[in-house]
């Protein structure tokens, strides 16, 4: 099972891709979780250790030179745009509590795109990590479908929009649906997190009436209390981690049905 999660800034997407992954573990799957937001957080959220020193994908010149033909930053007429990326799984993504992590890190985008071989590299990690892989596949976007592309959005069995109770956070869902139906990706759904209220979540339904609700997050202050005192953030909301387990039962159809 492949599932990206997106939305606004800020509204949790890190945090329910930390939760389901350790939900998921948890429930015997082998879970490969993708940090592919330039903010890179999600070994923090999921308690690594040093979670700093872990190096993205996209600051490893050497590899990327070794793999596409040429290094980051400098001008190369040519580079591989389909480079080796099989083997890189095993070799880079670091483990704890039994799941597995890859940090992507940041494309840094050119005027239209960036067309540079940490740009290909990454890509064809992404494409690799979602087509050919056994593993519950999480991936941490940012506010974006910029890691698919039409061949991986085929791949991904859920996009989960995470949304708060706010205009933005709902402008930006029916951004995320239109740049994801424009590649092809029509299995969306949302996740309205940081719900304080019944009123809160019937704005969020009927702002997003078009969309169908995977299942809603209230707020705790409990996560906000763990974030401050940096203890583990995905252990502090009992409430929150039966949501979900919930949000967890209902994708599970989604896996019987795409191995058919
Ligand atoms: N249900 C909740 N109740 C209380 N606080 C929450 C809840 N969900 C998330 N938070 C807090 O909100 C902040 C943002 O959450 P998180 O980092 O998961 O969002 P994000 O969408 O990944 O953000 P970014 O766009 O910066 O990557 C964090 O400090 C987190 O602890
Ligand atoms: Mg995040």
């Amino acid at each position: 099972m492949k599932i990206a999660i997106s939305g606004k800034g800020g509204v949790g997407k890190t945090l329910l891709t930390a939760l389901l992954a350790k939900t998921f573990t948890e429930s015997g799957y082998s879970v490969l979780a993708i940090d592919a937001d330039p903010s890179a957080n999600l070994g923090a959220t999921l308690g690594f250790p040093h979670p700093q020193e872990i190096v993205p994908i996209s600051e490893m010149d050497d590899l990327i030179e070794e793999r596409t033909g040429a290094r980051p930053g400098k001008s190369a007429p040519f580079f591989k745009l389909n480079p080796k990326v099989d083997d890189l799984p095993e070799k880079y993504w670091v483990e704890h509590n039994g799941i597995k992590l890859m940090v992507m890190g940041r494309i840094k985008k050119g005027g239209s795109g960036c067309y540079c071989p940490e740009n290909a590299l990454l890509q064809a990690l992404v494409n690799h990590l979602l087509l050919a892989r056994n593993e519950v596949v999480i991936l941490d976007m940012e506010a974006g479908v910029e890691h698919l592309g039409r061949a991986t959005a085929r791949a991904v069995d859920k996009l989960i929009v995470v949304v708060e109770p706010g205009r933005r956070s709902i402008e930006t869902a029916y951004t995320i649906n239109k740049l994801a139906q424009d590649i092809g990706l029509h299995n969306i759904v949302v996740v309205g997190n940081k719900v304080r209220s019944q009123l809160e979540k019937e704005f969020l339904i009927s702002s997003l009436s078009d969309f169908k609700f995977l299942g809603f997050i209230p707020y705790d202050q409990a996560v906000v209390d763990a974030d401050l005192a940096n203890v583990s953030v995905v252990d502090s909301s009992q409430q929150i981690i039966n949501e979900v387990r919930k949000i967890y039962q209902d994708l599970l159809p989604v896996q019987a049905s795409s191995k058919n």
